[in-house]
Formats: structure tokens, sequence, C-alpha cells
């Protein structure tokens, strides 16, 4: 134990060359688990990670692998074409290496340099996060829309009194589901959305200070309407300190005056709303917090939402009852949206470990070519008619699909996965909410 963040990348990084590795033989089944493998690893280092840019940077590459073990357990079983053995791979090792290196370095050199002087169309978002991907959070999604997705699809809607709001704050623990609500805001609306890491702002602009956060208001204003999405903003509106240089006082007044200005844009100009995102919200400076119009509480799931994140995460995998699902829903209580999504990838690898581990196979049926096809068997009783093999030797076609994951599988995985977010701090976000904000659930 004590091990460090750059421990766990750099055995993340080792189980996803790996998995490549596999990938490219065409072994996707385990590909997936060294995926799995590479996930669990940049957890353990988001959870030990104190630098935003670099959490954020884990949080991206944790999504990205996520994705690509979900469609690999879902490609296991179907024949393979050229296609298939290439797709997606390369890119995605491509970008776990350049992220981690990226993270081991410290920096984020290559995105320096020309960029000063140009524009900041690299960061220029498009996701593809529908409303339905976020559980919950009625009453966040219902401001989101209000404030953002509907003036810029209705402006004829509003007028100088009737004004939407154009500064919006999210708050909460981490992993409730802050990022993906903006990638939902982003997924929603026509504008063009620039999603900036605040302590990359920070260390990337040094030295050019306040020009860079006015070139960035300039160049959203030139759009028809765009969104600004500083995510982890505490790294830049943290409360003004003795020790704080004058580099970072004047990115802030200058934030400040930008903020301010909002309001007051020509007609020419375009609308630009300013959305954040941080979960230490009591660090942020007073001037920063009054200056969003809505402080909207991201909160941990309650029982109802943690049910139906699992049931999306693993929905046409599982064939657990209702009743089972509460059950799980109940001893979940603390795990956040983003810890249950890694627990339910857990539970996905459960059945195809047992494919990995199977000596003996029974005959699950015949396939349309007419060859048999089989499955595990995991015992008790006796071995008659069964086939003794390793994987390896049955040809993929004859190799039944997984199983569906079970309540068993979860429970098993719970005691794998722990959650990440500390209970004790949970007061402090209520009380914060009491004072500043008012609840998203
Ligand atoms: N309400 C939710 N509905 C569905 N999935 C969720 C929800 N909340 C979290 N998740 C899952 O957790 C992952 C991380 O969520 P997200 O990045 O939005 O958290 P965050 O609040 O921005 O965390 P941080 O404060 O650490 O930046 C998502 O990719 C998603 O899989
Ligand atoms: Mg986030």
């Amino acid at each position: 134990m004590g091990e460090t963040a750059e421990y766990y990348v750099q055995k993340g990084t080792e189980y996803s060359k790996k998995g490549f590795d596999s990938e490219a033989r065409g072994d996707f089944m385990e590909a997936a688990q060294l995926y799995t493998e590479t996930m669990r690893h940049l957890s353990l280092a988001l959870q030990l990670e104190i630098s935003d840019s670099k959490k954020d940077i884990l949080q991206k590459v944790l999504a990205t692998h996520k994705s690509r073990v979900k469609e690999l357990i879902s490609r296991s079983f179907q024949p393979r074409t050229t296609e298939d053995k290439k797709g997606g791979t390369i890119e995605r090792h491509a970008e776990l290496t350049a992220a981690s290196e990226k993270i081991e370095r410290g920096t984020h050199e290559e995105t320096g340099g020309n960029d000063r002087e140009n524009t900041f169309q690299q960061t220029w978002v498009k996701p593809n996060v529908p409303w339905s991907a976020v559980v919950g959070l009625t009453a966040a999604k219902a401001a989101l829309r209000e404030a953002i997705v509907i003036p810029i699809k209705y402006p004829q809607l509003f007028n100088a009194k009737r004004r939407p709001w154009s500064r919006v704050l999210l708050y909460g623990p981490p992993g409730t589901g802050k990022t993906q609500l903006a990638c939902a805001v982003a997924t929603e609306t026509d504008s063009v959305v620039y999603s900036l890491s605040s302590s990359d702002l920070l260390s990337r602009w040094y030295g050019e200070s306040e020009k860079s956060i006015k070139r960035l208001f300039q160049e959203a204003s030139s759009h028809p309407s765009s969104v600004l999405f500083f995510d982890e903003i505490d790294a830049l509106c943290r409360s003004r300190n003795e020790s704080e240089d004058e580099a970072t006082r004047r990115i802030k007044t200058e934030l400040l005056r930008q903020m301010d200005g909002l309001n007051a844009r020509s007609e020419k100009s375009g609308r630009v709303i300013v959305l954040a995102a941080t979960n230490r919200p009591w660090e942020l400076d007073d001037a920063f917090l009054r200056r969003f119009q809505k402080r909207l509480y991201v909160p941990m799931p309650e029982v109802e939402v943690r049910k139906s994140i699992v049931e999306q995460n693993l929905e046409g995998y599982h064939d657990m009852t209702p009743e089972e699902l509460k059950d799980i829903s109940t001893v979940t209580k603390g795990y956040s949206g983003s810890d249950l999504s890694n627990l339910c990838n857990d539970a996905m690898m459960e059945p195809l470990r047992e494919i990995y581990s199977a000596r003996w196979w029974v005959i699950d049926g015949i396939e349309s070519k007419g060859k048999l096809v089989y499955r595990p068997w995991k015992g008790p009783g006796s071995k008659l008619g069964l086939v003794e093999a390793k994987m390896e030797d049955i040809p993929t076609d004859q190799l039944a699909p997984p199983r569906q994951v079970t309540a068993k599988d979860v429970m098993n995985s719970i005691k794998r996965c722990k959650p990440s977010v500390n209970a004790s701090e949970m007061d402090r976000y209520e009380e914060f909410t009491l004072k500043y904000g008012e609840s998203g659930a």
C-alpha cells in the first residue's frame, strides 16, 4: 500500500498496452479484461490525484476505456472482421499514452505555443450525451434547460426585462454528474461550447495573464451563442490569499470583469454563457460566488437514482429482478454515480472471467451452420458428457455468448469496489447549499 497516483497510472498504462496487443490479435475478451484492469488502476489513481487537470485527464481516459470495454464485450462473440480487429484501438491507445505522458510530465505543453496567438478553437467540444444519460438530477436539468437551452432555441421568449441566466455554477461531490450535465447541455444546444479546464488555463496562460481571458470572451461573443464551460473552477477562482501572486490576481480580476460584462453586451455580439463546475465550492472567492446567478447543488444519488444508474449501466446485460435491483441500490448508499458505473463494469466482467477460467464445457445449442456451441460448466455434478478444453481451444463461433450478469455478480463486485467519496464532507456541501445554493436533485 502507500502507492502514488503515478504508480497506478503507470500500471494502468501497462494493462492498456497489453489490452491493445490483445485487441490487435483479435482477442476481444482478453482485451476487455485488460482494459478493465486499466480502469481499476486509473480509478485508484483518481482517488489519490490532487491536481484538477490531471484528474480531468484521468476521467476522460477512464470514460473512453469504459465505452471500449462495453463495445468489446458485445463484439466478443461476433465473427471478426478486419475492421473489428482495428476499430478504435489505435486511437484510444495513443490517447492513453499521450494522456499518461502528460500526467507524468505534469504539463500541458502540447497545447501551448501556437494557440497563444491564435484561437481557443481547440477547446471546442461537441459531445454526444443526451439528457437521458444523466440519471436523476431533475431540478438541475430543468434549470440548465431554462438557463441555456431554451433561450438559445427560442430567443424571442426573452427580452431586456426577462433575461435568462448567463452564469451558472454546478457544485457537489466528485463523480456525481456535473461534467456529464455540462456535456448534455453542449449536446443539446447548437451553440459553440468551449470546454476549459481551469488549472490548465492557469498554467498555460501563465505569463500572459489577463489578456487571454479577454480574448477568450471576445472570441466567444463572435458566435451567435456560446457556452464557456469552466470545469474544476476552484483552481481558478480560489479565495484570494497572501501568497497569491500578481499574475493569478490579474487573471481573476479580468475574469470577474468579463463575467460582469456578459449582461451588457451590444446587440451585435452573441450571447455568452458561463457554466462552471466544482467539487470544492467553499474554496471559491466570494466575488465569484456572487456572480453566479444560479448555484446548483449536484448531490450524491439517492436510492431510486442509484437503482436507475445501475439499470442504465447494465441495460441488456443483466437478468436481475426489480427486488434484486432494489437491494443493490440500498446497499450502495454512499456510492457516487461514478462509483456505481465502475461497480457495474466490474460486475460485467464476471461472466467473462468464468469463460477464461473454464476447464469443462457443456453443449449450449447449435449455431446456424450446424456446429455445436459450448458454454462453461460450473458444476457441481457429474462430468459425464462434458468437454474438457481451454477457452483458446474452442473456435470463437462455437462459444456461447457470456451469460447475463446476476445480483450475485454485483454483490461480489461491491466487496471489491468501494465508494470513493468521503462521507464526512457531505455536511459541508449541505451547509454550503443552505447558505448559497439550491438543490439540483
Ligand atoms: N447522475 C448520473 N447519471 C448517470 N451517470 C452518472 C451520474 N453521475 C455520475 N455518473 C457516471 O459517473 C461518471 C463521472 O461523472 P462526472 O464526470 O460528470 O462527475 P463530476 O461530478 O464531474 O465529478 P468531478 O467533480 O470529479 O469532476 C460519468 O461518466 C457517469 O458514468
Ligand atoms: Mg467533472
